[in-house]
This record gives structure tokens, C-alpha cells and sequence, in this order.
């Protein structure tokens, strides 16, 4: 069988920062809660005429210039998101229009926070299979345009931004296994009751408190302390890997609290655990692709190395992959 790795990686994110400080005039926080609580100091948010479209084809160019691919050599395109810009046509062919990818197909994929995981989950079953030979797999979201901005138990936890990444096959490594799972019994703890993402709610388009985020905090965080280890150890199990293996560990980035609790587990130092959520809060299916990115422009992923990637989310989900870094030489052009 074919092995599918990932060919280069991007990311696009807000300029705007909003500081625990801002939060702090427009809630009854403190910096001292929201750090302590879930290590967020800060996080970026979309300009009102931003799309989710945008940001992911900002973070897609950056993927495909890393990968040094061209637009039309893509041919699937995997849009993870909680917010499409609207319900149709799906972001995936926003983003294949801005690209000019006329190749491709492309198709929107709805998983809360593992969106990325299942996503890249896909491509590299399409890789394998044979079905695509280039697949653009990214994740994106603008949850301040869902967030409560009245409500101090969402409103300091998220972000927005875009991470995306280009896979293709290579002779060895690559994506070693994947795992994913959902509980939808546990729908309640994190549910938006409707959606229309494109235009926030003052441009009187949505019913006033219907489009916000409404989360079970304490019980989402028992689940993602709980399913963080186990997904991990799964899919480690499934790769014939242990730990020890594992050269850097990209956790979804909610609260490091769970990222903690995750790499504990794990028995893993912290110089194997990459963590941004400090800059960007949770951008929910964005940010295991903006981590990724991260990690791989600041020199922390090398080929050879042994990636465990995993996130937890709405639904309620998990997922996790286990992949061997690549280098050039590693794909195959053919
Ligand atoms: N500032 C100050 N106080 C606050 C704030 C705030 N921003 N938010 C809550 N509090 C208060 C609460 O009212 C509560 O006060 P009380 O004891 O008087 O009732 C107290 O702080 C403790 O609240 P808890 O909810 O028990 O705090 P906890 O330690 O559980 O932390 C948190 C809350 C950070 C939300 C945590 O539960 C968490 O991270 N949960 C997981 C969230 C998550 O990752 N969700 C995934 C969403 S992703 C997606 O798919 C969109």
C-alpha cells in the first residue's frame, strides 16, 4: 500500500490580539484566572470582514509554497470547520476558487475540535488508497463571531485562526496510523443550537442567543483529560510505538492544564510537548494545524522524528495520529 505523509505546512492568523486585560474590561475576570485556569494569555480575533474562506486560503498558500506544490496539482481539498461561512456551497470550494485549484474536489468536514485529526485522517486514506495523489487538508475557524462575548465561562477560552497542510506519498514514514472516535450521547456538553456563521449577530441575521457556544465546562474537561491520554496511547499501540518514541507530542490547544495532564500520561518532558495555547487560546479545528506549523518553523520537527498528534472536541470527538516526519527525499514524486 501506498504511505501518505505530509509535504509541507501553514498557517494564517488574525492581527488583532485580544489580551486577558481587554477581557478583563469586558467581564468579571482576571488575568490571574485565565492563566491559571488554562494558561491563555492572549488570542487572535478575525476583522469583521474576514472570512473563514480567507483565513484558511492564507494558511493553504503558505502550505502549498512549504510543499512546494502548485494549486493545480491539488486534487482533494479537506476543509475542517465548526463555522463554514455559510451552510452552501461549502468553505472547501470558497477556498478552491481563491486558490484557482480546478483540480481538486473538495468537501467541508464537521468534527468540533479533532476536525483537523479526522481530516488529515482522510487524506491520507485518499493517499493510500489511491483515490488522490495531493490533498490540501485544512482547519480553520472564527468562533468570536459564536462566543457569548457576555459569557466569562467561554467567552476567555477561544480564538480564531487557520492551519492547513499538503499531503502527498512518500516512500517511507509518513503517517503511521490514525484513530479516531465519538461519543454523541455527550452532544449536550458543547453545542451551538444554530448557525450562520458569514455575518456576526448586530447584522441581524441570527435570533439573538441562539448562535452562541454553550458548553459543560467541568465535564468537557474531565472528558479531554480522560480521551487525550487514551486516544494517544491508541494510537501509539496502533503504530507499534511506545513514549519513549515519540520526539514531539501537538496536542490540541484548549487549557494547558489538559495538555499537562495529557503529556503526564504519557510520561513525557516538556521539550517533547509543543504548547502555543498562551498565544492563541482554543482555535478549535485550527490549532493542531497551527501547532504543527509552529513546531515545524521553529526547527522542533526533523525527519525521522515521531509525532504523536491528537485533539478532543464538539460532538463529543477524538482523535489521534501517530506519523513519522518526512524530509524531500522522502516523496515520491511518481
Ligand atoms: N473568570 C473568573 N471566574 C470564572 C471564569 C472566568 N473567566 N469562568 C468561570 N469562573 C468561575 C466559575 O463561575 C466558578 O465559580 P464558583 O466556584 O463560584 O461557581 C469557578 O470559576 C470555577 O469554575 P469551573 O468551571 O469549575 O472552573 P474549571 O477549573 O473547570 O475551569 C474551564 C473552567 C477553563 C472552562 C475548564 O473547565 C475547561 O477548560 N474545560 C474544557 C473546555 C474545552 O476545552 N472545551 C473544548 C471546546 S472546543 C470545541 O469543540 C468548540
Amino acid at each position: 500500500m501506498r504511505k501518505a505523509g505530509i509535504w509541507g505546512v501553514g498557517r494564517a492568523l488574525p492581527e488583532r490580539v485580544l489580551t486577558n486585560a481587554d477581557l478583563e474590561r469586558m467581564v468579571d475576570t482576571s488575568d490571574e484566572w485565565i492563566t491559571t485556569r488554562t494558561g491563555i494569555k492572549e488570542r487572535r480575533i478575525a476583522a469583521s470582514n474576514d472570512t473563514a474562506a480567507d483565513l484558511a486560503s492564507e494558511a493553504a498558500k503558505a502550505a502549498l509554497a512549504d510543499a512546494d506544490v502548485t494549486a493545480d496539482e491539488i486534487d482533494m481539498i479537506i476543509v475542517a470547520t465548526v463555522t463554514p461561512d455559510m451552510p452552501f456551497p461549502a468553505t472547501s470550494c470558497l477556498v478552491q476558487a481563491q486558490l484557482g485549484a480546478q483540480n481538486s474536489a473538495a468537501f467541508d468536514l464537521s468534527a468540533g475540535c479533532s476536525g483537523f485529526i479526522y481530516a488529515l485522517a482522510m487524506a491520507a486514506s485518499c493517499i493510500e488508497s489511491g483515490l488522490s495523489r495531493r490533498v490540501l487538508v485544512i482547519g480553520v475557524d472564527i468562533l468570536s463571531r459564536i462566543t457569548d462575548w457576555s459569557d466569562r465561562t467561554t467567552c476567555v477560552l477561544f480564538g480564531d485562526g487557520a492551519g492547513a497542510c499538503v499531503v502527498g506519498p512518500v516512500s517511507r514514514g509518513g503517517i503511521l496510523a490514525t484513530y479516531m472516535g465519538a461519543d454523541g450521547t455527550g452532544g449536550d456538553k458543547l453545542y451551538v443550537p444554530t448557525a450562520y456563521f458569514r455575518y456576526s449577530p448586530s447584522e441581524g441575521t441570527r435570533p439573538a442567543k441562539k448562535h452562541h457556544i454553550y458548553m459543560a465546562g467541568n465535564e468537557v474537561f474531565k472528558f479531554a483529560v480522560r480521551i487525550m491520554g487514551d486516544a494517544s496511547l491508541e494510537v501509539l499501540r496502533r503504530a507499534g510505538l511506545s513514549s519513549e518514541d515519540i520526539a514531539l507530542f501537538i496536542p490540541h490547544q484548549a487549557n494547558i492544564r489538559i495538555i499537562d495532564a495529557a503529556a503526564k500520561r504519557l510520561g513525557l518532558s516538556s521539550e517533547h510537548v509543543f504548547v502555543n495555547v498562551h498565544k492563541y487560546g482554543n482555535t478549535s479545528a485550527a490549532s493542531i494545524g497551527i501547532a504543527l506549523s509552529e513546531a515545524v518553523d521553529q526547527g522542533r520537527v526533523n525527519p525521522g522524528d515521531r509525532l504523536v498528534l491528537v485533539g478532543f472536541g464538539a460532538g463529543l470527538t477524538w482523535g489521534a495520529v501517530a506519523l513519522e516526519w518526512t524530509g524531500i527525499k522522502e516523496r515520491d514524486l511518481a
